[in-house]
C-alpha cells in the first residue's frame, strides 16, 4: 500500500499516465496508483495485458482505468496518444516504457537501438514536454522518470542503454530544480537490478534484485522530498561505493558486472 504524507490524488490530482504499464515497474506504479484512488491511463504496445490489468483495477472499488496501445518508438503513436489524452486532468505521470540490449555495441540491430533511443529518451521528453507544461498550468503535478544505476557512467557491454539513462537522469535532474516552484514535482528513480521482463528483451539474466513493488512504493513516498531515488539497500550501498570511484574505475566495474549479466556468447539455458 502507498505510504505518502498527503494524499496523493489530492496533492496531484485526478488521473495518471503510466506508460510500459503492461509489465514490470510500470505494472507496478499502475496498481498502487490505483489503490491510492486516481483513474489511470494505461500505456505500451501489449492491449491483451493493458486490458488484464485494467480488468484487475476496476475490480477494486471506484477505481477506473482506460487502455492506450501505444509504441512510443514511432512519433506517430506518441502524437495520438497525446490527442487521445488532450482532455485528461494528468496530475500524475509515470514514465517507465523502456527496454535495453547486451553485447558488444557493433553485434546489436542498429535499428533496435535506435528504437531504444526514441523509447527511452524522444518519448520520454515529448511526453513530458506535453503533459508537464499542462501541470504547471495547474501549478501541481507529478512526474517519475524511469532512470537507472546503469546510467551513472558508460557500461561497456551495453553501451547505448546506458546512454539513454544518463540522458533520463539528467533530464530529471535539471526539470526537478526548474520546475519545483511552478508546483511541479519531478523525481529520477534510478532502480538497479529488478525482476522484470526487461533481462529477457535485453538478452541478460538478472536472477537478484528488487520487486517492482518496491521501485514504485519507495519512489512515490520519496516523489515531492528528493531528486533521485535509488530503491532497495544493496542498490543504494552500491551506487554510494561506485560514486566515489573514478569515473574509469567506475566504468570498469560495471563491464565486469555486465559481463555477468549479458547472456552474449553464453551456452543458451533453455530459460
Ligand atoms: N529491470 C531492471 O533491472 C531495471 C533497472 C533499472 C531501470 N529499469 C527501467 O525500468 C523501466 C521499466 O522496465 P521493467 O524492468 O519494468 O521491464 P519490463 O517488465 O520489460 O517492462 C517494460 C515496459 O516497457 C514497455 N515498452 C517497451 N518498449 C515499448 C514501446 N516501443 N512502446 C511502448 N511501450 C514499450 C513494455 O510494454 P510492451 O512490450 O507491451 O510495449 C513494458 O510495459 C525501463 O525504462 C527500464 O529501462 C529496469
Amino acid at each position: 500500500m502507498l505510504v505518502l504524507s498527503m494524499n496523493p490524488k489530492q496533492k496531484y490530482g485526478p488521473t495518471a499516465l503510466v506508460t510500459g504499464a503492461s509489465s514490470g515497474i510500470g505494472e507496478a506504479f499502475a496498481r498502487e496508483l490505483a489503490e491510492a484512488g486516481f483513474r489511470v491511463i494505461l500505456v505500451a504496445r501489449r492491449t491483451d495485458l493493458l486490458d488484464k490489468l485494467a480488468h484487475d483495477i476496476e475490480s477494486i472499488p471506484g477505481a477506473e482505468a482506460l487502455v492506450i496501445s501505444a509504441d512510443l518508438g514511432k512519433t506517430e503513436d506518441v502524437d495520438r496518444l497525446l490527442e487521445a489524452v488532450e482532455s485528461e486532468e494528468i496530475g500524475l505521470f509515470v514514465s517507465s516504457a523502456g527496454f535495453g540490449s547486451s553485447g558488444p555495441f557493433e553485434t546489436l540491430s542498429v535499428d533496435s537501438e535506435v528504437d531504444m533511443v526514441r523509447v527511452n529518451c524522444e518519448a520520454t521528453v515529448q511526453l513530458t514536454h506535453a503533459i508537464g507544461s499542462k501541470m504547471l498550468h495547474r501549478k501541481r503535478g507529478g512526474v517519475v522518470l524511469i532512470a537507472s544505476l546503469l546510467g551513472w557512467q558508460g557500461v561497456p557491454g551495453t553501451a547505448t542503454y546506458s546512454a539513454t539513462k544518463g540522458f533520463v537522469q539528467c533530464f530529471a535532474e535539471a526539470l526537478h530544480t526548474e520546475w519545483k516552484p511552478g508546483g511541479v514535482d519531478v523525481i529520477s528513480c534510478a532502480p538497479g537490478p529488478v525482476l522484470s521482463q526487461f533481462d529477457s528483451r535485453a538478452n541478460m539474466t538478472i536472477s537478484n534484485g528488487v520487486t517492482p513493488e518496491t521501485v514504485a512504493r519507495q519512489t512515490l513516498a520519496a516523489l515531492g522530498k528528493r531528486t533521485t531515488v535509488i530503491p532497495g539497500a544493496l542498490s543504494k550501498f552500491l551506487s554510494f561505493a561506485l560514486l566515489h570511484c573514478p569515473r574509469a574505475l567506475r566504468v570498469a566495474i560495471l563491464k565486469k558486472v555486465m559481463d555477468g549479466l549479458t547472456n552474449y556468447g553464453k551456452p543458451h539455458t533453455g530459460r
